[in-house]
This record gives C-alpha cells, sequence and structure tokens, in this order.
C-alpha cells in the first residue's frame, strides 16, 4: 500500500511554490522517466516517481532581472541537491509517507547530480541511479528544460495517470495469500 500519492504531494503549498519554480513540465517528465526505468531495472516505482517528481525542488532563484537564469552564480553557489533532499523530506514526512521510504527518496534527490560535489566517482544505488539518468533523460542545453511550461489541468492529468500506473503496478506485484 502506498501512505502517499504523487496528487497529495502535488496539492501542498511546498510542492506548488518550489517545484513550479524549478519547472513543473521537468517534474512531471522526470517523474514519467523514472517509472519507466524503474520498471525496467525492478527498482521500487513508487519511490522513483517520487523522487522523480521532487528531484529540483530545492532549487533557489538564480535570476536576472529579465527573469533569465543566472548560470555563472548557479554554477558558484548552488547547493539544490542538498536543500531539496531535506525539504522533499519534510515534505513527504509531513504528507504521512514511511520514513524508511522518505529517507531513500530524500537520498536519492541529494545524489541525482554530482555538480555540487567534489571531483570523484559516486557509486550510486539502484534508485539513485534510475533519478539521475531520469533526468538527464530530460535535460535541454542551456537548462531550457526548467522554462518548459505545462498548463496546472494538464499537469494534473498525466500526475494522476502516473498515480494509477504506480498503484497497477504494486498490485501486480503484491503477492497473493
Ligand atoms: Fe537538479
Ligand atoms: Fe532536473
Amino acid at each position: 500500500m502506498r501512505h502517499v500519492t504523487l496528487e497529495q504531494l502535488f496539492n501542498e503549498p511546498t510542492f506548488q511554490k518550489y517545484v513550479c519554480r524549478s519547472g513543473l513540465a521537468h517534474a512531471i517528465a522526470v517523474a514519467e522517466n523514472a517509472f519507466e526505468i524503474a520498471l525496467k531495472k525492478n527498482v521500487n516505482v513508487d519511490l522513483a516517481a517520487k523522487a522523480g517528481l521532487l528531484h529540483d525542488i530545492g532549487h533557489y532563484t538564480w535570476y536576472h532581472e529579465n527573469g533569465e537564469w543566472d548560470y555563472v552564480q548557479y554554477r558558484e553557489n548552488d547547493i539544490h541537491a542538498i536543500k531539496g533532499a531535506s525539504r522533499a523530506h519534510e515534505l513527504l514526512v509531513r504528507c504521512g509517507e514511511d520514513l524508511r521510504n522518505a529517507k531513500q527518496i530524500a537520498i536519492a534527490i541529494l545524489l541525482h547530480t554530482d555538480s555540487y560535489l567534489p571531483e570523484g566517482t559516486l557509486h550510486l544505488e539502484p534508485l539513485q541511479k534510475v533519478v539521475a539518468e531520469a533526468d538527464t533523460m530530460d535535460e535541454e542545453p542551456g537548462g531550457l528544460h526548467h522554462y518548459r511550461k505545462i498548463d496546472k489541468n494538464e499537469a494534473l492529468k498525466r500526475i494522476r495517470k502516473l498515480d494509477a500506473k504506480i498503484d497497477q503496478c504494486l498490485i501486480s506485484l503484491s503477492p497473493i495469500y
């Protein structure tokens, strides 16, 4: 049984404020990608979709006055993965997520990018790899994926569809006693 749905997360003011800031269309695309990759790789689809949906919740506004992102400032100062892991964890726990799940999702968000880490090779767990791969799949040159627009109704429709797919998947995987 799932403790929290994507739709519940979507309806939270924290989600609306921060995920919409970094690009709702990108967040939904990454959640959908993460679901598909997780399904193929036998990774928990619920955790993958949630981490995908929330992966950029930690973004700060690195905006010029014209509304464009300042990538020089961003590269120098960004810690969105750290902030996102903490923000997502708080949101998930508040919504009633299982604490073990909330931790796994938060760590996958923490490690979805290594742009803020010192040089080196990270050894990622399967869920963490799924989220990083799902994010990379949707990236566009110049960070254009953060600007892609999506209508709120269309966003909700896709989130509900993904929730239904996850439910379906978990039903078919659950053992019959
Ligand atoms: Fe990111
Ligand atoms: Fe991203």
